[in-house]
């Protein structure tokens, strides 16, 4: 396959940074299948995708886009749209399967392999070691409101960079923490499914251990040039008016959907807003002497998934809810505007807002968006082309927002795209399509989309031709 023709004669209107990287990112669940081979055992992903009423169609990762079988074949896509960076993540119970002990030597291979075939298309692989597929026997063994489970990452986190730190030089330890732990231990619509505030804040102070752990453990295996990151999906919360009790809202849901990670990971510190929000809840006693210090492991960057903003009015939400302690005062009201087929408003000023905070916030620190990305309801036309006009000015108006950043002085260093392929979009199994590369389930076939063609000549051409 050759590259795009990509060549344009509109130059750049908002041009990026000279050495600005130009991604897309993957998980391993949403896309690898190949659920059962080469002693793979189950994630707890598995083992609720099984569980029925959980996922929408009763929709698995079984076989997902068969990105382990079509690895070549998903290099050579990104090879021709010129992405300089991917960014996908690592099967736990796929190199590790009961998440202790002894490494699989297919699993790594695997990985190995494609680290390999990234550096020879001249793309840099940056890799996630936890996009939420734990594996089935620490979540028996206790689950992220377990301790030991943060022990188990780091050692984990070790096997993974003796056997790809020679080739992987951007290490990322955890995605979205607040989804793995809000969504999968206190609503409980993400895997594992459980619903309990004290099992889901339990969970966030145990990822954010499992992450200082990781970011030690890798900075002392790895060598000196390798970068070490975590990603965060912060909240963009708005009051819905000044009025105190509003105002009050978004600081509770700043405090449990933001601070309880920047705080430990960034400052080695709980919000104590936090602490005094949660005290019905539990008074913290988990946490042991060390443990914030530990989570304030020094970081290369932080990475930010933006989809869209949220507004809250003073109020009550439904239970269970992602929201321990803040669920009696807080109501999540719908922001105005159009919608993606998530039903997320699209609001590119929610980006812009988050970046200019935490240039403010955490000076000093470099910003990646290791996501956005909008879902529409794409089809391949009799003439086997996909239109996403939607998709495309999603992604301008949030590529704009970034610029605007940029020029705000936020230290922005790069942009992925999520997602490269249609995948399993968790709870929602094959319904809703993220991808910038159309795939049809049933045969496999990858069609690139009017958006992945939009974002070929925006990667060559270094930003965007209009405003
Ligand atoms: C993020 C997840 C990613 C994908 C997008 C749509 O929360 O990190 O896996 O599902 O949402």
């Amino acid at each position: 396959m050759t590259a795009l023709d990509t060549r344009t004669d509109t130059p750049a209107v908002l041009r990026f940074p000279e050495g600005f990287r130009w991604g897309t990112a993957t998980a391993a669940y949403q896309i690898e299948g190949a659920a059962a081979e080469d002693g793979r055992t189950p994630s707890i992903w598995d083992t609720f995708s099984r569980t029925p009423g959980k996922v929408r169609n009763g929709d698995t990762g079984d076989i997902a886009a068969d990105h382990y079988h079509r690895v070549d074949e998903d290099i050579a896509l990104m090879r021709r749209l010129g992405v300089t960076d991917y960014r996908f993540s690592i099967a736990w119970p796929r190199v590790q399967p009961t998440g202790r002990g002894p490494a699989v030597r297919k699993g790594l291979d695997f990985y190995r392999r494609l680290a390999d075939s990234l550096l020879d298309a001249g793309i840099r692989p940056v890799a996630t070691l936890y996009h939420w597929d734990l594996p089935q026997e620490l979540e028996d063994a206790g689950g992220w409101p377990h301790r030991e489970t943060a022990y188990r990452f780091a050692e984990y986190a070790d096997i993974m960079a003796d056997a790809l730190g020679d080739r992987v030089a951007t290490w990322t330890t955890l995605n979205e923490p607040w989804c793995a732990a809000f969504l999968g231990y206190g609503n409980g619509v993400h895997a594992p499914g459980r619903t309990s505030d004290l099992a889901a804040l339990r969970a966030a102070h145990h990822l954010n251990l499992a992450h200082g752990l990781a970011a030690r453990v890798l900075r002392g295996a790895l060598p000196g040039s390798a970068e070490v990151s975590l990603t965060l999906n912060l909240h963009a919360v708005r009051a819905r008016s000044q009025a105190p009790e509003d105002v009050d809202a978004a600081r509770r849901i700043d405090a449990v959907g933001n601070r309880i990670f920047l705080d430990p990971v960034f400052h080695g510190r709980l919000p104590e807003d936090l602490v005094r929000d949660t005290a019905a809840v539990t008074d913290w006693s988990f946490v042991q002497d060390g443990d914030l210090a530990a989570a304030a492991a020094p970081l290369d960057s932080l990475g930010i998934n933006y989809y869209s903003p949220a507004v809250v009015a003073a109020g009550s939400s439904e239970s269970p809810s992602p929201w321990a302690g803040a669920e009696r005062h807080v109501r999540f009201e719908p922001a105005p505007g159009p919608r993606t087929a998530m039903d997320w408003p699209v609001d590119a000023d929610g980006l812009h807002e988050l970046l200019v905070r935490l240039r403010d916030e955490l000076p000093g620190v470099p910003l990646v968006i290791t996501e956005n990305g909008a879902a529409y309801d794409d089809y391949a036309d009799p003439s086997g082309q996909v239109k996403d006009p939607e998709r495309v000015a999603y992604l301008h108006a949030h590529l704009a927002a970034v610029h605007r950043a940029l020029a705000d002085g936020a230290d922005v260093r790069g942009y992925f795209l999520w997602s490269l392929l249609d995948n399993f979009e968790w709870a929602y199994g094959y319904s809703k399509r993220f991808g910038i590369v159309h795939v049809d389930f049933a045969t496999q076939r990858r069609t690139l989309k009017d958006s992945a063609r939009w974002y070929a000549e925006v990667i060559a051409r270094g930003g965007l031709a209009e405003s």
